[in-house]
C-alpha cells in the first residue's frame, strides 16, 4: 500500500492535467502520451450505478478508496474506506455499518461516525453526485 494518494491529489489540483504528460513510470499502462487521467477516484469519475448500492447497506470500492452507502432509498453518501484507527481498508458493510476487521471498528453508513471502538474518530466523508442512475466523486 502506498500513502501517496493525498499528494498526488494535490498536485492534479495545483497543475491540472499537464502534470500527467511527465514521466510517471509506475503507471505507464497507457503509454503516458496523452495526458489520461490514471488518480484513483478522480472528481467526475463515475464510481457506481445507483442500483448497484444496497438500501440500508454500501458498497467498496477500493480502487477508489471510497465507501459508497445508501442509508435510505435515493440518499447516498461517501466516505474514505481507510479506517480511522490503523488505516487498514475497512472489509465490508454490513448489519447497517461499514465494518473493519483489523479490530473490529465500525461506522454509520449514514454520517460515518464511529458505531463500534477502537476508532474514535469518523471515517472522512467524501464528497459525491447523483445524476439519473450514476454516481460520480464531486
Ligand atoms: S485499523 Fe480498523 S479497527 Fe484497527
Amino acid at each position: 500500500m502506498t500513502t501517496h494518494g493525498p499528494t498526488r491529489r494535490t498536485v492534479l489540483l495545483a497543475t491540472g492535467a499537464a502534470a500527467f504528460t511527465v514521466g510517471c513510470g509506475e503507471y505507464g499502462n497507457e503509454g503516458g502520451d496523452s495526458g489520461s487521467d490514471t488518480v484513483e477516484a478522480s472528481a467526475g469519475q463515475e464510481l457506481a450505478k445507483t442500483s448497484e448500492i444496497p438500501v440500508g447497506g454500501g458498497t467498496i470500492f477500493k480502487d477508489e478508496k471510497v465507501v459508497v452507502t445508501q442509508p435510505k432509498e435515493g440518499e447516498f453518501k461517501a466516505f474514505t474506506n481507510i479506517c480511522t484507527h490503523q488505516q487498514c481498508p475497512v472489509a465490508n458493510v454490513d448489519g447497517g455499518t461499514i465494518n473493519c476487521t483489523c479490530h473490529g471498528s465500525k461506522f454509520s453508513i449514514t454520517d460515518g461516525s464511529v458505531e463500534n471502538p477502537p476508532a474514535t474518530q469518523p471515517l472522512a466523508e467524501k464528497k459525491i453526485t447523483v445524476q439519473g442512475d450514476s454516481i460520480r466523486l464531486a
